[in-house]
């Protein structure tokens, strides 16, 4: 059932050009493809037999070969294949397909979102429109016609440019072709017939092209275009300077769809959003959404050149399109925004859930051996991971060899469906540098780790350190060669500032390649401390054990901002892992006052950037202290946590207050890094104030969400009272919030979440009791994100409930899902996959809840993968 990366073969016949033919119809839809096809030169196949693709639901109605058409007995159908014994060199190949996008619930290929008709091709959707070679290898000049219902469809888009139009006003029918000039796999066609407004900019590109830039969406959605019409003009221009791309095309669209099973897709000059990540308004959204919007828009546009015009050869190297494109957009985003926020982000997210996944049984690596199905392997691994080796290499090159080597792949693979190892061949020759051994970040899976410990010697003034490695073994490698791991490091000297290095500079990058080496600095007056990994040079776990002073030293003088914050965040583990001992030897909980001293030193530096204090001032979340437990106690890491904040807040009240009160806003909202970095300061502070649960706080909360003029403001308050002891206040507050924003989709999106992520007794009744309500919906991916994901993700202490009722809510639900929607199935168990981080009782029964998903009845791949990978 397996596909595996050593199997690849080169296609046995390739195709030329694309003819589409789509009639939109209510009770189904006809494809017509015409298809020019000739054997591949460079395929070793003997026979002349040629398989197509096509899924099961595909109604075959006309296959013909150069105008004859082929009889059943011609042809052979199985599950996912069509296979023709006996085809000449080169030859049209003709097929009229009938298919139903009103009952696919997969939301895979063509369907109905909200009566608007899309598409998802990647990975393997376009199987599911008609027979085609649908491998990325397999590139094609698409010419689409769209014709449907003049009045429900006025608007009928694809790839590239339109070229024609007509009309059959008798029939009320219309149509529209479009020719995209640029050969492409079928993972990158696109369709969108609605009736749908747009907003459109024109752009024009360094080289003086003109450009036509639109976003489409629902009538009613027409007023939060804007803010990604700005990313995108952004992201454009900043790929014109920092990499030297240019758009190609005439015109560049944007669909905005509720119902999506990802966040966005990158059709050639059709992009297809999810509305969370393309929608904007200051009423509806928060500064995080903005800032996902235009980071989103970028990573999409950017696609255009690391994805499209250079693709990937099969799915295995689906990490070359995808680290290098998720480099690009943090890389976009640390320059429209706060860089270090930025990466502060990214690593928390890489720390918490990425780290988790290679630590479970679905670990495998940024370019995998093996899968069953591709859609499971739209992971953090091949993303996030993916674009954390991408920056190694760059840490590595330097910027200039690096662009130098990004210039050569882009030249070199236009047009061409290639791997990772090309792309690190490019940056191998523009460098001169050897990456072998560094290409195992590609194979091996597993986080690995980095132990330091030095020595320094007064006399003759020498520091080493001494840095090993080491990587636990993941699924199917049981054994793991070095990696080649640059470490950044600095060293401070007593009075905190930097020391000036052998290659004078205050940074270096250390080169470890062996299981263990030890680097020697000479003429070195005082014992220094390390500053190691900077920036997060590298995805690995470090273990340099540091006191708690020490910590509180690197927190105040660190120049690297990254580790600064790091250092703040181990302060406050170590603090909270003592917490947590004293809570489960039934001893009273005592705050570390180093904890609080030196969250009191952060916020009263007014020198500081504020969303920086803001991130220096979150505790650790609870899902990343259990990423770092070898045994995740649930509760005891909820109590510990909620007595740090609770603790902190009391300790540091007034400060909290000032500050808050200082931060109030003194301008219209914008969204701009100035306005967002006092927002998540002031809102910070008010969730420590809140904490202490005093009425004095609880109307100041009331306040600003009775006040605020924005999304950001209003939700802060919003789950601050909602999380609250004060129960009636929580339910009018929750009442009128629902009733301010009904007919906001995304809005109430927010509302549900911030329910089902309530951390008191009784959440799973409300989340079961919120799946009746008119604004749930199951068909559309962002409710059961919001709702559910939610609830199973962000809200521990319930989902871990020690009767096991969370477990046998998720069970059920994905046992549902897994006939609706796979892909979403799927991923709803990720929370059950991590069991054998858990005590005993709850091991057994989350393997009770997965077995009795295996034996629930015919499940698709996607969910048979995960289940059985996870109990193997
Ligand atoms: N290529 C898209 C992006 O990263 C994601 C598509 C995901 N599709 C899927 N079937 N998992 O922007
Ligand atoms: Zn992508």
């Amino acid at each position: 059932q397996a596909i595996y990366l050593k199997d690849y073969q080169v296609p046995a016949y390739l195709i030329d050009e694309t003819e589409l033919h789509f009639s939109l119809g209510e009770d189904h839809t006809e494809v017509r493809s015409v298809l020019k096809m000739r054997r591949n030169p460079e395929s070793t196949a003997s026979s002349a037999a040629l398989e197509l693709h096509g899924h099961e639901s595909l109604e075959l109605c006309r296959l013909a070969i150069d105008g004859r058409e082929l009889g059943a007995g011609d042809y052979r159908r199985e599950d996912e294949t069509l296979g023709i014994d006996q085809v000449p060199e080169a030859f049209t190949l003709e097929c009229l397909t009938r298919i139903r996008p009103r009952d696919n619930t997969a939301l895979e290929g063509l369907y109905l979102s909200d009566g608007m008709y899309c598409t998802q091709c990647e990975a393997e959707g376009f199987r599911r429109i008609t027979f085609y070679l649908d491998r990325p290898d397999v590139m094609s000049v698409f010419t689409t016609t769209v014709e449907a219902d003049a009045a429900r469809y006025p608007v009928l888009l694809s790839n590239g440019n339109p070229v024609a139009r007509g009309s059959d006003e008798d029939k009320g029918r219309h149509w529209v072709t479009w020719q995209d000039p640029f050969p492409k796999p079928a993972y990158l066609f696109a369709l969108v017939a609605g009736d749908l407004a747009h907003i459109e900019r024109p752009y024009s590109t360094a080289s003086g092209r003109e450009v036509m830039l639109r976003i489409y969406a629902e009538r009613k959605d027409l007023d939060k275009l804007d803010h990604a019409m700005d990313s995108l003009v952004k992201a454009m221009r900043w790929d014109e300077e920092v990499y030297g791309r240019e758009y190609d095309l005439d015109i560049y669209m944007i669909v905005a769809v509720d119902f999506f099973n990802m966040g966005a897709m990158e059709n050639k000059g059709l992009n297809i959003f999810n509305t969370s990540c393309v929608l904007a308004s200051p009423e509806t959204t928060t500064d995080g959404a903005f800032q996902r919007v235009e980071g989103v828009v970028a990573h999409e546009y950017f696609h255009n050149w690391s994805g499209n015009r250079v693709t990937c050869r099969d799915w295995f190297q689906l990490s070359l399109k995808e680290g290098f494109t998720v480099f690009r957009d943090a890389e976009f985003s640390a320059d429209m925004n706060s860089r270090t926020v930025k990466r502060v982000e990214d690593v928390t997210l890489l720390r918490t859930a990425q780290f988790a996944e290679d630590a479970g049984p679905m670990a495998h690596p940024v370019r995998p051996a093996s899968f069953i199905e591709i859609s499971n392997f739209y992971t953090l691994t091949v993303y996030e991971k993916g674009a954390e080796v991408v920056r190694m290499i760059h840490t590595l090159l330097g910027p200039e060899l690096f662009r130098k080597g990004s210039d050569l792949y882009f030249e070199r693979h236009d047009g061409q469906a290639v791997t990772t190892d090309d792309f690190v061949r490019a940056m191998e020759e523009v460098s001169g540098r050897d990456l072998t051994q560094f290409r195992r970040w590609y194979d091996q899976a597993g986080t690995p780790r980095l132990e330091v410990s030095d020595d320094y010697d007064a006399d003759s003034g020498r520091y080493r350190l001494h840095l090993a490695q080491s990587c636990p073994a993941t699924p199917g490698q049981e054994q793991k060669l070095p990696f080649h791991i640059p470490v950044t490091l600095g060293l401070l000297g007593p009075d905190g500032r930097d020391l000036i290095l052998d290659n004078g500079d205050t940074s270096c990058v250390l080169e470890l390649t062996d299981s263990s080496q030890t680097f020697t600095f000479e003429g070195i007056a005082a014992r220094p401390v390390p500053s190691l990994l900077r920036g997060f040079s590298a995805p690995v776990k470090l273990q340099y054990p540091l006191d708690r002073q020490t910590l509180v030293f690197l927190m105040s003088h660190d120049s690297d901002g990254f580790n600064r914050w790091d250092a703040g965040q181990r302060l406050a583990i170590d603090v909270i892992g003592e917490l947590m001992a004293q809570h489960n030897a039934g001893e009273p909980m005592r705050l570390d006052a180093a904890l609080t001293d030196a969250f009191a030193a952060v916020l009263d530096d007014e020198s500081l950037d504020p969303a920086m204090v803001a991130k220096v001032l979150t505790l650790p979340s609870e899902a990343y202290l259990s990423e770092l437990a070898d045994c995740i106690d649930v509760d005891a890491i909820h109590a510990a946590r909620q007595f740090a904040k609770k603790a902190l807040a009391q300790a540091l009240a007034e400060r909290f207050e000032r500050r808050y009160r200082a931060l109030a806003p003194q301008q219209a909202y914008a969204p701009d890094a100035a306005q967002v970095a006092r927002r998540s300061l002031r809102n910070l502070c008010l969730s420590y104030l809140v904490a202490l649960e005093t009425p004095e706080y609880l109307a100041l909360a009331q306040a600003q969400y009775d006040s605020a003029d924005n999304m950001t403001d209003r939700q802060s308050a919003l789950s601050l009272i909602a999380h609250s002891g004060a129960t009636d206040a929580a339910a009018a507050v929750l009442d009128d919030f629902y009733r301010r924003y009904a007919d906001q989709t995304l809005v109430v999106n927010q509302w549900l979440s911030v329910q089902a992520g309530d951390p008191r007794p009784g959440a799973l009744d409300r989340v079961k009791e919120l799946m009746q309500h008119e604004a749930f919906d199951l068909r559309n991916p962002n409710k059961v994100r919001s709702l559910i994901s939610v609830f199973c993700n962000l809200n521990a202490v319930n989902f871990h409930a020690a009767d096991g009722s969370g477990y046998d809510f998720l069970a059920e639900r994905i046992i549902d899902m897994n006939r609706r929607n796979p892909q979403m199935a799927s991923r709803l168990l990720t929370p059950l996959t991590r069991w054998r981080k858990y005590d005993a009782a709850r091991q057994a029964l989350m393997q009770s809840q997965l077995r009795r998903i295996l034996d629930s009845g015919e499940l698709s791949k996607d969910v048979y993968e995960v289940v059985s990978k996870s109990l193997a």
